[in-house]
């Protein structure tokens, strides 16, 4: 069967995944207020489901044991046809100790990447996707200017020591979740601040890419680099100007206040897409036809009038790096994924830039403050034994892959 899908045959096909999230055995800021905070979750993440009110559900600890089986989940990305995957560096293996560097922990990630490359697998590499080492975090992390300096540091190391076939960076994944999480709404580590704070923080963020971005480019010329920007789907219930004067208003708070301060050093855009949000007014009702695990609004073919939005604006190449639903029944998955496609095929057509699609998650992992029951993963993990399963979606998302290009 002829696939009615057109995508470029250098189309970036792959999926994601972030370090402290899979790896397992990291020590750092997350693990240390893990720690502290688990007994405190399990009482107040509010769901029903029998993990959540266990306290080992909090604690990453081995996760899914990735360092260790990376080789076994690369052979995850072949069997789907793949030919991209992101992933991100965890800092605090590379630099436990202020100025000191792990070269085990360098080589590690060198092998890592080369076994990508060697597979033929495009590597999408992160720099800060939420975790920091705990001397860093001591020291006040991104709410403190005089910091940026340990992240350029790290950057440059980073972009010395590996493979010079790396052409796609990411410096920070979702600054503005990260700064609302933590100092703003406070469930994420450091869980302290204000308004003010969180206003200052992303500031630093903004400024801390523009500065890893000239460094990157410095050491490479050829890479490309850009942020991982959240967005969803803003949009009027109604055709009252009151909601639609909302939703522009929104959309600069969610889109353009840091991606006006980082696109001019931005190769790509790099989107992270989950929601969308429904506005009568200033008050957000989504139809909630369809909800994930999380209770999380389904409405994933709006993925369209991001990407179009967004391209619009900044008419630069636009890869996804994050898009997925938490599913454990696998019941969702396939037809998100094929709405997904609809959508990215329909912004293609009208004359977006696209280059690639990254699922997230390659396999269940550790969702942060909610720990390990939501299952993202196109595989699934029994943290138990290790164990890794495609579901059945995934294996048909492999498919469509490989029909895709056949195609085309
Ligand atoms: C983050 C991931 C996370 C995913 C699903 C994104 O905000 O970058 O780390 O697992 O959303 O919640």
């Amino acid at each position: 069967m002829k696939s009615h899908f057109c995508f470029p045959k250098t189309f970036l096909w792959g999926a994601a995944t972030s370090a402290y999230q899979v790896e397992g055995n990291n020590h750092n800021q997350w693990s240390e207020w893990e720690k502290q905070n688990a007994a405190k979750l399990v009482k107040t993440i509010n769901y029903d489901i029998p993990e959540a009110r266990e306290l080992d559900n909090y604690i990453s600890g081995k996760a899914c044991d990735h360092y260790d089986n990376y080789k076994t989940d690369f052979d995850l990305l072949d069997k789907m046809n793949m030919n991209a995957y992101r992933l991100s560096i965890e800092w605090s293996r590379i630099e436990p100790h202020e100025g000191e560097w792990d070269q085990k922990q360098i080589q590690y990630y060198k092998r890592y990447i080369n076994e990508l490359l060697n597979r033929n697998i495009e590597p999408v590499v992160t720099l800060f996707h939420f975790t920091l080492p705990v001397w860093l975090s001591d020291k006040g992390g991104f709410a403190k200017r005089s910091n940026l300096k340990y992240f350029e540091r790290y950057v440059a190391k980073i972009l010395t020591e590996i493979d010079p076939r790396v052409k796609y960076i990411i410096t920070i994944n979702e600054p503005e979740i990260y700064a609302t999480m933590g100092y703003q709404v406070k469930i994420w580590p450091p869980a302290k601040g204000n308004l003010l704070q969180y206003l200052w923080v992303v500031n630093n963020l903004a400024l801390a890419h523009n500065r890893a971005s000239k460094i990157i480019h410095e050491l490479r010329k050829d890479a490309f680099v850009s942020i991982a920007k959240n967005s969803c789907h803003i949009y009027a219930g109604n055709d009252s100007a009151y909601s639609k004067m909302n939703v522009k208003v929104l959309q600069y708070i969610q889109d353009y206040f840091v991606l006006n301060k980082v696109m001019g050093t931005c190769d790509y855009l790099g989107l992270n897409f989950y929601f969308s949000a429904r506005f009568f007014g200033h008050k957000m009702k989504n139809p909630n036809k369809l909800v994930n695990d999380l209770g999380w609004d389904m409405q994933p073919a709006n993925i369209q009038y991001v990407i179009e939005r967004l391209y619009k604006r900044y008419n630069k190449p636009i890869l996804i790096t994050e898009n997925g639903v938490a599913d454990s029944k696998d019941q969702y998955r396939k037809w998100w994924i094929e709405q997904t496609l609809e959508g990215m095929q329909k912004a293609m057509k009208n004359g977006v830039n696209l280059i690639g699609y990254l699922h997230w998650s390659l396999i269940d992992n550790f969702e942060w403050v909610y720990g390990k029951w939501p299952c993202l993963g196109l595989a699934k993990v029994d943290y138990k034994s290790g164990r890794r399963s495609l579901r059945k979606s995934a294996i048909w998302f492999g498919q469509q892959i490989k029909r895709i290009r056949r195609y085309n």
